[in-house]
C-alpha cells in the first residue's frame, strides 16, 4: 500500500468569483455543512501520520473561512508544507502577515487573463486589481509566487500578454493548464474548448517564453486531454499518492470524484488511515485489476492506468470504462465529435453558465 504524499483540503466551495470552468461539483447546495476548525485539525494530524507530507489548501476559495490561519499553523506544527490556492480576494495584509506568521509557505494566485476588463468578464465579478494587489503582497512577505491561468477558447489567445504579465509580477512560476472538463466546465465544454489552431499558437508562444525565461520563471502547460494523446495517468493512478478532502469531511481519491455513483467515505464516521487503506472509495479503481478491455491487455496500462476516471464516467456514465480520450477506447467518439465541433467553420455557438455561489444555491434549495 503506497503512502499518500499530498492532501487537497477544499475548506469551502464559498467562492466569492463565477468561473464558468469551475470544477466544484454542480450541486454545491450539499456541501453547506462543513467540517469545523477541530475535526480539519484532526484530519491534518491523521494524514501526517500516514505520510503526507504537503497541503494544499483550496476551494472554492479557503480565505472565506475565518479559520485559515489556524489551520495553517497547526499543518506547519505537524511539519507539513503549506501551500493556500487562492483567487487572493480576501488576501489583506493583515492577512498575509498572519498566514506568514503561522507558516505558511507558498501562495498560488488563479488569474483568468491579463487584463481587468476579460479578466472580471470571466470571473464574473470585480476582481483583477485585487488580484494584482495581492500578487505584489506576496513577493513583499518574501512567499515563493505562482501564478495559476485556466486556459480556454475566450482567453488562450492571450497567452503571452499572460506571461509578460507573470514577468512585471515577478512570479516564479506560472500554470498554464487548459481547462479539464469537470463539474461546470463539463457544463460548458463547447463554450470551452479552444480549436487546433489555437493550440498551435498558444504552444509557439510558450516555447519562445520558456527559453527567454529559462532560470526566472517556470512555465508548466498543460494540453486539453481532448487533444492529449495517450491519456494522462489521472492523479497519478486512483488513491496511489493523492487524497481530497471535500468541506464536508467526504474523502476521495480526486477532486472530481464527488460525481462519481461510489460510496461515500467521511472523516467524521472513520479515521483517514481506514479510508485510505480499505474504503470501497479508494480501493474501486486502485491499481489495475479494475480494468476491461482494452486497458486490460495494453502495454501501457501501468503507464497511464487507463486514464481519468472522471472523464469516463462522465462521457460515457460507466467510471470502469476506458477513458474516451484514448484512441483506442470504443467511446473515443465521444471527444473526437467535441474536438471536431471546436474545429468547424461554424463552432457550436454555446452560452457560459457562470458557476453560482454556493449560497445561492442553497438558499434555492431552501425555496
Ligand atoms: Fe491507456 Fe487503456 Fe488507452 Fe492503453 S487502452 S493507452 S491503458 S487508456
Ligand atoms: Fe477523477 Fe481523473 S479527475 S480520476
Amino acid at each position: 500500500m503506497p503512502s499518500p504524499f499530498g492532501l487537497l483540503a477544499e475548506l469551502t466551495y464559498a467562492c466569492p468569483l463565477h468561473c464558468p470552468y469551475c470544477s466544484n461539483p454542480l450541486d454545491m447546495a450539499a456541501y453547506r455543512d462543513e467540517l469545523d476548525t477541530g475535526q480539519w485539525q484532526r484530519v491534518l494530524a491523521e494524514a501526517r501520520e500516514l505520510g503526507v507530507l504537503q497541503l494544499h489548501l483550496s476551494g472554492g476559495e479557503p480565505l472565506q473561512r475565518r479559520d485559515v490561519v489556524d489551520i495553517v499553523r497547526s499543518a506547519h506544527d505537524l511539519g507539513m508544507y503549506t501551500n493556500l490556492i487562492t483567487s487572493a480576494l480576501g488576501l489583506s495584509a493583515q492577512r498575509a502577515e498572519q498566514l506568514r506568521a503561522a507558516g505558511l509557505d507558498h501562495v498560488q494566485i488563479s488569474l483568468q487573463a491579463h487584463e481587468a476588463g476579460a479578466s472580471d468578464r470571466i470571473a464574473g465579478t470585480t476582481s483583477f486589481q485585487r488580484k494584482i494587489a495581492g500578487a505584489h503582497l506576496v513577493k513583499e512577505l518574501g512567499w515563493p509566487l505562482t501564478l495559476n491561468v485556466v486556459l480556454h477558447r475566450l482567453n488562450i489567445d492571450g497567452i503571452a500578454d499572460v506571461l509578460a504579465l507573470a514577468e512585471r509580477l515577478g512570479a516564479d512560476r506560472i500554470e498554464l493548464a487548459n481547462t479539464q472538463y469537470y463539474g461546470w466546465a463539463r457544463r460548458n465544454r463547447d463554450a470551452l474548448l479552444p480549436s487546433r489552431e489555437q493550440l498551435d499558437r498558444a504552444e509557439v508562444v510558450v516555447r519562445a517564453a520558456r527559453e527567454r525565461l529559462a532560470g526566472r520563471m517556470e512555465i508548466i502547460y498543460v494540453l486539453p486531454d481532448y487533444y492529449g494523446q495517450p491519456p494522462k495517468p489521472c492523479m497519478g493512478g486512483w488513491g496511489h499518492r493523492q487524497l481530497t478532502v471535500a468541506p464536508n469531511g467526504d474523502v476521495l481519491p480526486c477532486p472530481a470524484a464527488q460525481e462519481l455513483p461510489l460510496p461515500r467515505a467521511n472523516v467524521q464516521e472513520h479515521p483517514l488511515s481506514w479510508i485510505w487503506s480499505e474504503s470501497p472509495v479508494f480501493q474501486r479503481f486502485r491499481g489495475t485489476d479494475w480494468m476491461g478491455e482494452p486497458c486490460r491487455s495494453c502495454a501501457r496500462r501501468d503507464v497511464d492506468f487507463g486514464g481519468c476516471r472522471c472523464q469516463a464516467f462522465l462521457l460515457t456514465g460507466d467510471a470502469s470504462r476506458t477513458d474516451p480520450v484514448c484512441t483506442l477506447s470504443p467511446d473515443h467518439e465521444l471527444v473526437a465529435e467535441a474536438v471536431r465541433a471546436a474545429n468547424s467553420d461554424q463552432p457550436v455557438e454555446a452560452v457560459l453558465t457562470p458557476r453560482p455561489h454556493p449560497r445561492d444555491t442553497a438558499s434555492r434549495a431552501d425555496d
